[in-house]
């Protein structure tokens, strides 16, 4: 049996961290219940502590949405620790996540606390939690830059304490698949104590590389990873949900993992945190993107005609893109491109007159982006 690959989607917390984005209630509600549809496991709710108007929000998501896990971040801080399980406390299975910082570069310039103080705040901050629920993740902050030595410590400290998930962030989108892969490989066999909890990667988007590394931390024994819708997060974003979900729905037998997720409600999510977040796909955005099933140059319209899997191996329903499978005519198109349009349209071409019909859709092809319908209706009969 494949292993389960938890999903932990961070779109109303890590998400809602893109500059410019301020999700209201009804928004994390909207989109939480969305998710719990289509069957996330663990939701991120937000930060407690943040602010009175977050609590609320985080609060009344863990009321609402019973068919998924609700977490909460919380630095490891008391009142964090309070306020996180305070907010959940109406939660049918909430989680608290802690973080601390786990880099010398972090630790010494940001948090500015020495590393025995990290250890004992780990250990504290993890036991207070369990004292509010059984699920508390720890997040080892930075662990891609951290040393080796010290991330094995404050992992066997946090596990110690009672924590049940152990994730490591990519926090500034620095490591290279191969690299991420030694790190963990490493810290297991440092950790042995790790078999017995899930461990998590967590992965931004710098170099645009959390895709690939996410599935490489998967290799690499990690059994939850963390994403956000669209990949909205801080600075470059966050590891995207639809390319995870789906490399992993599609690859995972390969991998020996599996992940239960209904992706034909993809599209649909991807619409609705566009328009609560105020930020806009990109046309070539993986499988979300308004290109990422529509085909211009001939050479691929002509395969694809032929039979779609030539250059679209990805069914574009599997996504619940309603559009489906696109021919967008344009100056490379080619003649089979232009001729299936002309049938589609119910036209019909004599032979002799399908060379002077193609040649003036050529012509204005050349002078525009993109030919609509209602242009190749009137080249058609213009020869009439
Ligand atoms: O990027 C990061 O390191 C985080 C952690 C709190 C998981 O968001």
């Amino acid at each position: 049996m494949n292993d389960k690959i938890t999903i932990l989607d961070t779109t109303l917390r890590d998400g809602e961290q893109s500059a410019g984005v301020n999700f209201t209630q009804s928004d994390k509600l909207e989109i939480a219940r969305a998710l719990e549809a289509m069957r996330i496991d663990v939701i991120e709710a937000g930060f407690p502590a943040a602010s009175a108007a977050e609590f609320a929000n985080v609060k009344a998501v863990a009321k609402d949405v019973r068919g998924a896990a609700i977490c909460a971040l919380s630095r490891a801080v008391a009142e964090d620790v309070d306020a996180a399980g305070e907010a959940l406390k109406g939660a049918a299975s909430p989680r608290i996540h802690i973080f601390l910082n786990a880099s010398d570069m972090q630790l010494e310039h940001q948090l500015r606390k020495k590393r025995e103080d990290v250890r004992a705040l780990a250990d504290a901050m993890v036991r207070r939690a369990r004292n509010y629920v059984a699920d508390v993740e720890f997040s080892a902050m930075d662990a891609t830059r951290a040393d080796p030595d010290f991330l094995a410590e404050i992992v066997r400290t946090a596990i110690a304490a009672g924590a049940g998930t152990i994730n490591l962030p990519d926090t500034v989108g620095y490591v290279l698949p191969h690299q991420l892969h030694a790190m963990m490989v490493d810290l297991r066999s440092r950790v042995p104590e790790l078999d017995g909890v899930c461990m998590s990667f967590h992965g931004q988007d710098d170099l645009g590389l959390s895709t690939a590394n996410t599935i490489e931390a998967v290799r690499a024994g990690a059994r939850q990873v963390e994403l956000t819708v669209n990949g909205i997060g801080e600075r470059a974003g966050n590891t995207a949900l639809e390319e995870v979900v789906v490399a992993l729905t599609l690859h995972g037998p390969s991998l020996g993992v599996r992940v239960d997720v209904d992706t034909t409600k993809i599209s649909a999510l991807s619409q609705l945190v566009a328009e609560r977040s105020g930020m806009p796909v990109a046309p070539n955005k993986a499988l979300v993107g308004r290109n990422a099933f529509r085909h211009a140059s001939g050479i691929h319209q002509n395969g694809v005609i032929k039979k779609r899997e030539t250059f679209e191996w990805i069914d574009p329903k599997m996504v619940g893109n309603t559009r489906g499978t696109e021919i967008v005519l344009g100056k490379l198109s080619g003649r089979a491109g232009f001729l299936a349009r002309v049938h589609a349209l119910g036209l019909k071409l004599t032979a002799s007159k399908e060379e002077e019909t193609f040649a003036r859709f050529q012509e204005l092809a050349d002078r525009q982006r993109v030919v609509e319908d209602a242009e190749v209706r009137a080249i058609c009969l213009q020869g009439a």
